[in-house]
């Protein structure tokens, strides 16, 4: 296979000048040697709603969304390989993805396309860990609680945007190849659990320069004629670069990189969200990886204590940095994964060859047998019901939680408000807390009644694309977690596969909290305390991820395992829905209360507001809010920024009760505006009928004003 594939380069390499008819013969011959897939990819908006909807991420009651910096995408892969085998990779720019979500895309890809193109085995979907979109989407009741419960539109935008990628991608399907570049990267990810890691072996830490994977991998997707149609790349760091004070949707770090990247290849003067060219930077095992460099600090500017507190509170510990405020250091810790990965795209040389395979299966996860050598020392050992520890609740430096909670501490003797709240929901018994030890329970989740608040059937997957190996985990891996899980399969998957690229692919399927290593779950900090099946928690995952490689190696099939539960007629939702828009006396929606000046230079912020009307009535998926609009010499209009791009904000403020006032700022990027005349406009849907679901399409437009040097 080797030297095939070698006779054919050095065939290309001298027939590189030659006719087109030839190289397409040629390309005939890459397909039959595997190094030629089909692929397709695609990308679709999922912006939920962008007004009074709980933000998910950092669970801080308050942390409502009230605006748009710029939209969530879906961006799918579809890949094919020369015997027909199909394989599905959605990156999507949420927090993670929820069980009912993978079951529900599945469900209307098999609608579209019948029960075998599209499955629960093929279809890998994976969240970018933004802390900035709206949640609610988990029909679980822990991911619920800060968003009031479950609110279905957000639910279906989501589920709908992720099937509509993977359609695109279907449709898009042609004959392409890849190539991997691996590579680090440095200054844009550290270790907010140093202490926890630090009690990984020492031999296993001096292995590794870093207590973070400063790893990035890039996969440049290619037509035959060797023109860029997608990248896709892996780097682990949270996407907390907005903090938990932020109400607009954002992307964070990732999304931005993704909008950069895409603004580069397809143009400036682009569209975001619309392609053709998509760059997906797809999360890793990211649980103890903090984008904000600069460290944590008390407010009196002096650093944390090492068990992240300040003056023995966890409150006032709070990592920032690179930039001087949140938007400075997404856009720092964007540009440094863009220019890095674009860079590795261009120079990327290793050819991706070889057929697709993929393993799914479903484990009782609060019920495995842990046996040597993933069990710690322990002879056999095993996994826990799910139960949070007092440290999740403490918070991390990237988003202290609200409540009076140390990390690391193990005594009961919390917050009175917790204690109540746990012993109402469900009292540990004795055999639960020695399996969880050292972890002191705060909520015994696997416990409560009608339905355990978390997940306990989880799935875990195996994708391989020639010698690319994703591991599909559920949930936030530290470091080490994903460091010993990729040297698991690893192991296995080389016997059949040479040199295997093995990647986690994170917060995928179905999200069931962090893992943490054995040792890191002892120190219980906040990844411990949230590591919900206990100790064994790794040990299990290794086992059974090794079986699934395992079974790729031989050919064997692996059993389904058990269903998953339907809650889909068990949820609850507590946020009202909008009842009434009013425009002010006199007034009609998308009227202006405060207009824009006549004139600006470069740099400025332009800023309108308009009486509106509440954005959860229509989320504009596909659309926008907003538009920035240049007069063309003749008069017309030309729209140049959308509500999808960074230079804007939309902010949405409830006004006199049932009035919504929308402010639209644009800020004027020297570097890429042409001076002119320009204005700004406003669109949505009120619902003025408090007894009718009528929606009325209204729009505002500024007065035209000057924007100069
Ligand atoms: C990732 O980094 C580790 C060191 O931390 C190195 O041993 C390993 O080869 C790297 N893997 C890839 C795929 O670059
Ligand atoms: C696109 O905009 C960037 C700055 O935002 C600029 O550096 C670059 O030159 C522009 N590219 C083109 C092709 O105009
Ligand atoms: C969030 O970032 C802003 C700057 O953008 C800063 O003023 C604020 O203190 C930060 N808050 C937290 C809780 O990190
Ligand atoms: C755990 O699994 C074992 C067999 O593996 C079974 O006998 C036992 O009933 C299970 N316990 C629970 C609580 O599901
Ligand atoms: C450990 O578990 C395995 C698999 O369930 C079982 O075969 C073995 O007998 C157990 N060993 C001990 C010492 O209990
Ligand atoms: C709590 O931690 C201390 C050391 O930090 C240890 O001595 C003690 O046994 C622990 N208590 C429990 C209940 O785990
Ligand atoms: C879950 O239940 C709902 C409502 O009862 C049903 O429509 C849906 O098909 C079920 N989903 C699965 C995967 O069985």
């Amino acid at each position: 296979m080797m030297i095939k594939l070698f006779t054919i380069i050095v065939i290309l390499l001298s027939l590189a000048q030659l006719h087109n008819a030839v190289k397409i013969e040629i390309s005939e011959h890459i397909k039959m040697d595997d190094s030629s897939y089909e692929i397709g990819t695609g990308i679709y908006d999922i912006t939920g709603p962008a007004a009074e909807t709980g933000m998910m991420g950092y669970a801080m009651p308050g942390q409502v969304t009230g605006g748009i910096h710029f939209r969530l995408r879906a961006r799918a892969f579809v890949f094919v390989d020369g015997s027909n085998n199909r394989a599905v990779y959605v990156s999507t720019d949420s927090c993670m993805i929820f069980q009912a979500v993978k079951i529900t895309v599945v469900q209307k890809l098999q609608e579209l396309y019948g029960p075998n193109l599209y499955t629960t085995d093929n279809v890998l979907l994976s969240g970018t860990h933004t802390h900035s979109g709206p949640g609610g989407y988990s029909m679980y009741a822990l991911y619920g609680i800060t968003t009031l419960g479950f609110y279905r539109q957000n639910f279906d935008t989501i589920v709908d945007g992720i099937v509509q990628a993977i359609v695109k991608a279907h449709n898009s399907v042609a004959p392409a190849r890849m190539l991997a570049s691996e590579s680090f990267l440095l200054d844009s990810n550290i270790n907010r659990s140093p202490t926890a890691y630090l009690n990984n072996p020492a031999e296993e830490r001096a292995q590794y320069e870093y207590d973070v994977d400063k790893n990035i991998t890039v996969f440049r997707i290619e037509d035959l004629s060797g023109n860029p149609i997608a990248a896709l790349s892996f780097f682990a760091v949270h996407c907390t670069s907005m903090n938990n004070t932020n109400h607009l949707i954002s992307g964070d770090n990732k999304g931005y990189a993704s909008y950069l990247w895409e603004k580069h290849q397809n143009g400036n003067s682009s569209r975001p969200g619309v392609g053709p060219f998509i760059a997906a930077f797809g999360q890793s095992n990211e649980g103890d990886v903090s984008p904000n460099t600069a460290g944590a600090f008390c407010p009196d500017g002096t650093p944390c204590a090492p068990d992240s507190t300040c003056n023995g509170k966890n409150e006032g510990c709070i990592a920032r940095g690179p930039g001087k405020d949140m938007f400075e250091s997404t856009q720092i810790i964007a540009r440094n994964q863009f220019e890095k990965a674009l860079s590795m795209f261009e120079s990327a040389d290793i050819p991706i060859s070889g057929g697709i395979n993929y393993r799914h299966t479903y484990l009782p996860m609060t019920n495995i047998t842990v046996t040597p050598p993933f069990s710690s020392g322990a002879e056999n050992a095993t996994t826990c019901r799910a139960a949070m520890g007092y440290s999740f609740a403490a918070g991390t430096t990237d988003g202290p939680g609200a409540f009076d909670f140390t990390q690391g501490d193990n005594s009961t003797s919390g917050n009175p408000f917790w204690n109540f709240i746990s012993k109402f929901i469900a009292v540990p018994t004795e055999e639960q807390k020695q399996c969880q030890s050292p972890k002191p329970i705060l909520i015994d989740v696997g416990l409560t009644k009608p339905y355990p608040w978390t997940p306990d059937v989880i799935p875990i997957q195996i994708i391989t694309i020639g010698q690319i190996v994703l591991c599909a985990v559920p949930g936030e891996f530290t470091t080490m977690s994903g460091r010993r899980l990729r040297d698991t399969v690893r192991e296995v998957i080389s016997q059949s596969i040479e040199n295997p690229i093995v990647l986690v692919a994170g917060l995928a399927n179905t999200y069931s909290g962090y893992i943490a290593t054995f040792e890191e779950f002892e120190v219980q900090r906040y990844e411990g305390a949230s590591t919900i099946f206990g100790p064994h928690t790794l040990g299990a995952y290794q086992q059974e991820f090794a079986k699934l490689a395992q079974s790729i190696v031989k050919g064997t099939t692996v059993p389904p395992g058990p269903t998953p539960r339907n809650l889909t007629d068990h949820t609850f939702f507590l946020l009202p829905p909008v009842i009434v828009d009013e425009a002010p006396n006199g007034d009609k929606f998308g009227s202006l209360y405060a207009d824009a000046k006549t004139a600006y230079q470069t740099g400025d912020t332009v800023s309108v507001v308009f009486y509106g009307a509440n954005p959860r009535n229509n989320f504009m998926i596909e659309s926008s809010f907003l538009t920035v609009d240049y007069q063309e010499s003749d008069g017309s209009w030309s729209t140049i920024l959308v509500d999808g791009d960074w230079d804007t904000k939309f902010y949405w403020k409830m006004h006199d009760l049932a009035q919504s006032l929308i402010t639209i700022e644009w800020t004027i990027d020297p570097t890429n505006t042409i001076p002119g005349n320009y204005r700004i406009t406003h669109t949505g849907y009120a619902k003025p009928n408090p007894f009718s679901d009528n929606l009325v399409q209204y729009n505002g437009v500024s007065q035209t004003f000057s924007v100069s040097n």
